[in-house]
Order: structure tokens, then sequence, then C-alpha cells
């Protein structure tokens, strides 16, 4: 019984750390100025000089609670609009799904 107590405090706290550092580098994948540079257009928490040319990424969670119209959106929005100022991430090879991932753990603290 303490045994499987014990495991399950364990089990809880490293999958924790490991979800902290998923977030960490999704935010650092977010902010790079090289890789997501999603600051040059949208206004993010505690980000500088951003820009204001896309909406401010807010209450993400609530704005978009299917995760797959969230991935879609950062890998292509092209879809949902051809017009759009942001770039195809993802279609275009300038983040990976493993990466986009990463910025949508950290985009759903915001
Ligand atoms: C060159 C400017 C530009 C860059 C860089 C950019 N975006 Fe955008 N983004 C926009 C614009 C403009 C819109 C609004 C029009 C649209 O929805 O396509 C938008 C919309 C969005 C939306 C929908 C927001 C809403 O409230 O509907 C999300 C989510 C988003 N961007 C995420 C990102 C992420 C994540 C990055 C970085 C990987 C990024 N954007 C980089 C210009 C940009």
């Amino acid at each position: 019984m303490m045994i499987r107590i014990i495991l399950i405090v364990i089990t809880i706290f490293y999958s924790s750390i490991i979800f902290g550092d998923v977030v960490k580098e999704g935010k650092k994948l977010t902010f790079d100025r090289k890789k997501g540079n999603c600051l040059a257009c949208h206004m993010i928490d505690d980000g500088e000089l951003a820009g204001n040319i896309g909406p401010p990424l807010i209450a993400m969670k609530a704005r978009f609670p299917d995760r797959e119209v969230l991935f879609q959106k950062i890998w292509d929005p092209t879809q949902g609009d051809p017009n759009t100022f942001m770039p195809p991430f993802g279609k275009h090879g300038a983040l990976t799904v493993d990466e986009i991932n990463k910025i949508m753990e950290y985009l759903y603290t915001l």
C-alpha cells in the first residue's frame, strides 16, 4: 500500500518536471526570432517588442478548446484564410510537428 502511494507521488513529480520543460521549450520557440518569431506580429504575455499585426495570443484554452484547430492555424493559416499575413510555419518547414506541439503547450498556459 505504502509503496504504491510512493510510486504515484514519484510519477506525478517527474511528469510535472517533464511537462514544465515542454512549456519552457515551447516559450523559447515562440519567442525565438529565428524560429516561431510569433512576437513579430502577436502580443504575448511578457514578450518584448511585440507587433500588433495579429491578434494578442490570450485566453487560448477558452478560444481554442480543439487542439486540432490551433495546430492547423499554426501549421497552415492559409487554409482558413488564403490572404492571411500569417506565414504557414508547418507547410513551409519553418517549424516541425514536434516544435508546433511544444509551442501549443506554452500557448495553452496563456
Ligand atoms: C507575419 C505576422 C505573423 C506571424 C509571424 C505570426 N502570426 Fe499568427 N496571425 C497573424 C495574423 C495577421 C493573424 C490574424 C489573421 C488570421 O487569423 O490568419 C494571426 C492569427 C493567429 C492565431 C489566431 C488568433 C485568433 O485570435 O484568432 C493564432 C493562434 C496565431 N496567429 C498564432 C501564431 C503563432 C503561434 C505564431 C508563431 C509560431 C504566429 N502566429 C506568428 C500574423 C502572424
